[in-house]
């Protein structure tokens, strides 16, 4: 298998009914942080974890997605010479960096199925996943970038996980696991979203993955799940049970951006930390 990550995919075909009606005609993705939409804050973070392969599963009324990561001659020529012109600087630095590919999914199935769409973007090769309504910090580290490292050391897939208070659980695909080092499981049950007082631990999956090509196989066959939706939870459990799948207790803050308190926790944060000087 090979030991670096090139390219990260990014299902961002979702509705976004939590935040509705904000999200009826604008992607979740694209939502700002301050200043910059979510999707550019997972794109800094692959970029930090030396990822330059960005591959973006879309769908319906998500063009805006596209546009944010090409040029803009009108805006640009119009603010050029400007104070305004640094404004700018950092997405013309990921545009020039970094790749950006896009697919869509014409059916809503489910994260398993959005991952699966991204096939023919990501080939055969292993491949980091960000959710990008999930916005990690971590200024020492980027959680991509703790990941990838552990990916070239074990060689197999990654979940990051986080411990959530009983109450939040259920609304998680959830771990158990035999504790290998510190912060890192081998992971051999998981389930989606458990019913309350079911769940095999409080570790829960966020939106941060390392997989190996073969999950495309898995996902190929897989049933629907909860929800009726073809879920990646169930295809890295069967990827655990034949192999190995690992837990990865990430160093950093997450906040769950696709909900309205997280939201506005990030925000919170974000201006503090990296606006307000
Ligand atoms: P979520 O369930 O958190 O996102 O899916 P959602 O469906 O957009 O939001 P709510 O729950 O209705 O508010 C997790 C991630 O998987 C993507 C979403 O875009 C989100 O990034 N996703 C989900 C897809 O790309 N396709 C799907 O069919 C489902």
């Amino acid at each position: 298998m090979k030991s670096t990550i090139k390219k990260c995919l990014f299902p961002a075909a979702g509705y976004g009914t939590r935040f509705l009606p904000a999200t009826k005609s604008m992607p979740k993705e694209m939502m700002p942080i301050v200043n910059k939409p979510l999707i550019e804050y997972g794109v800094d973070e692959a970029i930090a974890a030396g990822i330059e392969g960005m591959c973006i599963v879309t769908g319906r009324g998500k063009h805006s997605l596209m546009d944010h990561f090409d040029m803009n001659y009108e805006l640009e020529h119009q603010i050029k010479g400007t104070s305004k012109e640094n404004m700018l600087v950092d997405i013309r630095n990921i545009i020039d960096t970094a790749k950006f590919t896009f697919i869509r999914q014409s059916e809503m199935k489910g994260l398993g199925h959005a991952i699966l769409t991204g096939k023919e973007l990501v080939g055969d090769e292993p491949f980091a996943v960000v959710l990008a309504d999930d916005l990690c910090i971590n200024e020492e580290q980027g959680v991509l970038a703790q990941m990838v490292a552990l990916y070239k050391q074990f060689r197999c897939s990654i979940v990051a996980v986080e411990e959530v208070p009983a109450d939040e659980i259920h609304k998680y695909g959830v771990i158990a696991g035999e504790m290998i080092k510190d912060d890192l499981y081998r992971v051999d049950d998981m389930v989606e979203k458990p019913e309350p007082g079911t769940a095999p631990s409080n570790l829960a999956i966020i939106g941060r993955y390392i997989l190996t090509p073969d999950i495309f196989d898995i996902l190929e066959n897989q049933e629907p799940g909860k929800g009726g939706e073809i879920q990646i939870t169930d295809a890295l459990l069967k990827q655990a049970q034949s192999g190995c799948v690992l837990a990865y207790k990430f160093k950093g803050r997450r906040f769950d951006c696709g909900s309205v308190p997280g939201f506005i926790e990030a925000t919170n944060y974000c201006y503090d930390k990296f606006y307000k000087g």
